[in-house]
């Protein structure tokens, strides 16, 4: 089996599968509309259509696989998709990002079906805001999820915090500190207008380039690397454990060195998070030998990976160039 490239000559090895559009929070960011978001079942493929998604990309080049949402540990097989995917010998790093909520039940199981990564969207650390970002979720349990995690052995914990104006800004230097003494990976996000109005995104916008002057405060950032390549840009404070990481789509996008393909939970691959276009796979699952049928959807998809020298540096020109109809609890992120 080769490697995989696109037109643009960018290595593709990595798939996200959104398993479930479900969730048990409802951030106002992620997923406006109606509550709660837990009763919106669609469509979602069921375990053996997104193994055999997995088997044919794994086939073709994908080593990395991770599951999201929705909320994932939602998906009532995830831990069976989890362990078979564990077993796939081509799949070399097997991932999830979560809510938290559900790991003081899950992280064990997960570790033992053979997930080695995982990353937990948590937006405050104060109870009553936490409450407010994702109308209603209860931060304690994502504090005992996190502790779980790192219990149960999942090395590193990602923190994926999306930083918004007026809303979290005043909790850098308290994330950051997070990092001193726990081997966290604490990543602050820009958020992204998927699903929502270019006026909403300014009023929330905050350009990553904050997070560096706060933290100067503390004392020197010294620029550090990531383990597993993927979008963030990684420094460390003096004598911390963990890390901090920028994750810049918007004022420093990172669109040169994409390595990822998304499947929704219906079964549409997308070549890019933020365009539009969709390659329907969930079609050919239902023909009698899917698997050349499915190679030729993927093949489709990587195609029509938009051109990164296209992509604008400028985080208002960024923000006008988006397209897609999806809300990110759609996508998966
Ligand atoms: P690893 O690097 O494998 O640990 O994962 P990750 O950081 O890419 O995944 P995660 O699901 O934690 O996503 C963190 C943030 O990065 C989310 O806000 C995602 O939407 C964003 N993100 C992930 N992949 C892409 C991408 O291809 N393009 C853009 N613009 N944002 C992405
Ligand atoms: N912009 C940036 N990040 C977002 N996420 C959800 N919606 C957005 C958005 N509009 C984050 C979640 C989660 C990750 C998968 O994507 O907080 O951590």
């Amino acid at each position: 089996m080769g490697d995989l490239f696109d037109r643009f000559g960018r290595k593709i090895n990595y798939l996200r599968l959104s398993v479930t559009e479900r969730c048990n929070l409802n951030c106002f960011y992620c997923r406006s509309g109606p509550l709660p978001c837990y009763d919106q079942q669609k469509k979602e493929l069921q375990k053996d259509d997104f193994l055999q998604i997995i088997r044919t990309a794994a086939g073709m080049g994908i080593t990395r696989v991770r599951f999201t949402g929705g909320e994932p540990l939602l998906y009532p097989q995830i831990v069976a998709l989890v362990e078979e995917t564990a077993r796939m010998k081509a799949i070399k790093d097997l991932s999830m990002t979560t809510n938290g909520i559900l790991l003081p039940k899950f992280a064990y199981t997960l570790a033992e079906a053979g997930l080695k990564r995982i990353n937990i969207s948590i937006d405050s650390l104060q109870a009553s805001r936490f409450k407010r970002i994702t109308r209603g979720g209860i931060l304690d349990s994502v504090l005992m999820g996190i502790e779980t995690a790192l219990d149960a052995g999942f090395t590193p914990v990602k923190l994926n915090i999306v930083l918004l104006k007026n809303i979290n800004e005043g909790e850098i230097i308290d994330f950051v500190k997070m990092t001193q003494e726990q081997n966290l990976h604490v990543r602050f996000i820009e958020y992204m207008p998927i699903g929502s109005e270019l006026v909403s995104w300014k009023k929330y916008f905050v350009p990553l380039q904050k997070v560096i002057e706060v933290c100067k405060e503390l004392g020197k950032l010294i620029p550090t690397t990531g383990e597993h390549g993927g979008p963030a840009r990684y420094f460390r404070l003096e004598d911390s454990v963990g890390k901090v990481g920028l994750i810049t789509p918007l004022s420093r996008h990172f669109c040169d060195s994409c390595n990822r393909l998304r499947v929704t939970s219906d079964g549409k691959i997308k070549p890019c998070l933020l365009s539009a276009t969709e390659v329907d796979a969930s079609a050919v699952l239902r023909e009698k030998n899917p698997l050349p049928l499915l190679k030729q959807k993927f093949r489709e998809a990587i195609n029509l990976k938009p051109d990164p020298s296209r992509v604008a540096n400028n985080a208002v020109e960024r923000a006008k160039q988006l397209d897609g109809y999806r809300k990110m609890n759609e996508i998966g992120g």
